[in-house]
C-alpha cells in the first residue's frame, strides 16, 4: 500500500521515539531504532530515547507532577529532554498483560511536557503487545496526549544481533503509522513551537 507525504508546514518536527523497557537484555532499543530508521515522513525528525540513560528513581518528587515544579535533577533532566519533542513514538513491550513498570514511573513523573502532543505506539511480545498498547492508550489520554488510531504490533523474536529484523510489511506499516502521526501534529496546538510552561 502506498503512504502519503504529509505536508507539515514548521519546518522539521522532532518526533522522540521512546524505547520503552531497560532491563539488560531488552529489545526495545533494537525496535526503536528500527522505527527511527524509517524515512518516508522528511518533516519527521526521528530520534531515539533510552530510558535507560536518564536512571529515573522510583517518583520520588514531592509535588505532583501537574504542578509544574521539580525538586530532583534526573526529573530537570527526564523533562527538559520530553518538552525538546513535538510528538512521540513509544515503543512498549508487554509484561504480565500489561507495559512496563519503568515507563509508568517515567510518564508519572511529568505532565505538561506529555500535553498536547500526538503519541503512536509500537508493541511487541509474544503475544503481539496489544494488551500493553491498549493500557498505555488510558494512560496517554489522562495525560491529554493525543493517541493516534494505529499500532504495530512486533513480535521480539525478530530481534537479531541488536536488530530488528523487518517482515514483510512492516516497513509499509511503519511508514502507516508515521503518516498518521504527521497528520496528528498538523492538528495539534503543539506542533509549532513545542511545549510552553
Ligand atoms: C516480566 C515479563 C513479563 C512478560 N509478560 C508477557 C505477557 O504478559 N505477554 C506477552 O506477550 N509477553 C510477555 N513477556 C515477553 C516479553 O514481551 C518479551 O520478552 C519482550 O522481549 C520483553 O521486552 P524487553 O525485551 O524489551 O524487555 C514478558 C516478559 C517479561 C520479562
Amino acid at each position: 500500500m502506498e503512504t502519503d507525504n504529509v505536508a507539515v508546514p514548521s519546518g522539521p518536527l522532532r518526533v522522540g521515539v521512546i524505547a520503552g523497557s531497560t532491563r539488560p537484555s531488552r529489545r526495545s532499543p533494537a525496535i526503536a531504532q528500527w522505527v527511527a530508521s524509517d524515512s518516508s515522513q522528511p518533516e519527521l525528525r526521528l530520534e531515539v530515547i533510552d530510558l535507560a540513560t536518564f536512571a529515573l528513581p522510583m517518583l520520588g518528587e514531592p509535588l505532583a507532577a501537574v504542578f509544574g515544579s521539580y525538586e530532583h535533577e534526573t526529573t530537570r533532566r527526564w523533562a527538559a529532554a520530553i518538552a525538546s519533542y513535538q510528538a512521540y513514538v513509544i515503543v512498549v513491550p508487554e509484561y504480565n498483560a500489561s507495559f512496563p513498570g519503568v515507563l509508568k514511573n517515567a510518564l508519572d513523573h511529568l505532565y505538561a511536557e506529555w500535553n498536547d502532543k500526538p503519541v503512536a505506539f509500537v508493541g511487541y511480545g509474544m503475544s503481539g503487545g496489544g494488551r500493553a498498547v491498549a493500557q498505555l492508550r488510558q494512560v496517554a489520554e489522562e495525560l491529554r496526549m493525543h493517541p493516534v488510531a494505529t499500532s504495530l504490533s512486533l513480535t521480539p523474536h525478530q530481534v537479531v544481533d541488536g536488530r530488528y529484523a523487518a517482515r514483510p510489511g512492516d516497513s509499509e506499516a511503519r511508514a502507516r503509522l508515521l503518516v498518521e502521526l504527521a497528520r496528528a501534529l498538523q492538528a495539534a496546538p503543539a506542533r509549532a513551537g513545542g511545549i510552553t510552561r
